[in-house]
C-alpha cells in the first residue's frame, strides 16, 4: 500500500511516466498473490485435545488430613450411606365377599370361604361314592371271577381295588381337609353315587370288564369336569390331587379297554 501511494503521489507530481507505474503494480500484485498461497499452503495448527474430567467414584471413606501432618495415623471419617429404601412387602388378600370371621368358621382359616369349602366338600362327596362304589364293586369281581382267565383276572381286579381304595382314602380325608365329614356309610354311597350297581348276578369276565371300563369312563369325564370347577374356585390342592386320581383311572380304563380288545 506504501508503494502505490508513493507511486500516486510521483504520478501527481509527473515524476513517473506510466509503464513504471504499471510495472510497479504489477509487481505489487504478484506480491500479494504470492501471499496468499503461501499462506493456504500453511499446515493449521493441532487442535488441543480436551481434557475428560476424572469421574468421581463413590468413597465411601474420606481421609482428613488435619493440621498436624507429622502424625503417623491421620484421622480416619467414614461416612455412611443411607440404606435404601426397600419396597413395603405385599399384604395379602383375603377372598372377596369373606369377612375373617367366615374365614375362620369351624377353625378352618386356609383362604377358602365357608361357602366355597363346602362346594367343594360336596363335589368330593359324591366322588367318595363313585370311588367306593367302584372299589366294591371290583372286590366283589375280584372274588367272583371264574374261567380260564380266572388267574389273570383275578390279579388285575386285586390291583385295582386297592388302588381304588386308597383314592377312598384321600377324597375323604380331603374333604375333612376342608373342615367338612367325610361320607362313610353304605347308605350314603348307595344314595350319592352316579354309578349304577349290579347285583346278585353272575357275570362272564368280559362282562366284568366291560362294567369296570364303563364306571371308570364315568369317573373320568366326571373329575375332568371337577378339576375346573375347583380351580375356579381358587382350590388348587383340590384340584392338583383330583389331577392325579384321573391319572390312575385313565390307567386303569386303558388296561381294561385292552384286555377287550382281540
Ligand atoms: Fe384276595
Amino acid at each position: 500500500m506504501v508503494f502505490l501511494l508513493v507511486t500516486i503521489k510521483y504520478k501527481k507530481e509527473k515524476r513517473m511516466n506510466n509503464r513504471v507505474i504499471a510495472f510497479i503494480i504489477a509487481v505489487i500484485l504478484a506480491i500479494m498473490t504470492s501471499y496468499c498461497q503461501i499462506a493456504d499452503q500453511l499446515p493449521s495448527l493441532p487442535v488441543p485435545p480436551v481434557m475428560e474430567q476424572p469421574q468421581v467414584m463413590p468413597a465411601q471413606t474420606v481421609r482428613i488430613i488435619t493440621q498436624e501432618q507429622r502424625q503417623p495415623q491421620p484421622e480416619v471419617v467414614t461416612v455412611l450411606q443411607e440404606p435404601p429404601i426397600l419396597p413395603e412387602p405385599p399384604q395379602m388378600e383375603e377372598p372377596k365377599n369373606a369377612p375373617r370371621e367366615e374365614l375362620t368358621q369351624n377353625g378352618v382359616n386356609i383362604g377358602l370361604s365357608p361357602q366355597v369349602r363346602q362346594k367343594v366338600a360336596t363335589l368330593l362327596n359324591k366322588l367318595l361314592s363313585d370311588e367306593y362304589v367302584l372299589y366294591t364293586k371290583s372286590l366283589k369281581y375280584h372274588w367272583n371271577v371264574q374261567g380260564i382267565v380266572f388267574h389273570d383276572f383275578h390279579a388285575m381286579f386285586k390291583e385295582q381295588y386297592e388302588a381304588l381304595f386308597d383314592i377312598v382314602d384321600l377324597v375323604a380325608e380331603r374333604a375333612r381337609a376342608l373342615g367338612a365329614p367325610a361320607l362313610g356309610s353304605l347308605q350314603d354311597f348307595s344314595a350319592n353315587t352316579r354309578l349304577k350297581e349290579i347285583n346278585g348276578q353272575n357275570l362272564s369276565p368280559i362282562q366284568m370288564i366291560t362294567n369296570l371300563l364303563a364306571d371308570h369312563e364315568a369317573i373320568i369325564r366326571t373329575i375332568r369336569v371337577d378339576i375346573t370347577t375347583t380351580a375356579e374356585l381358587d382350590d388348587q390342592g383340590t384340584s392338583n390331587m383330583l389331577q392325579d386320581i384321573i391319572l390312575k383311572h385313565e390307567k386303569f380304563a386303558w388296561m381294561l379297554r385292552a384286555t377287550l380288545q382281540k
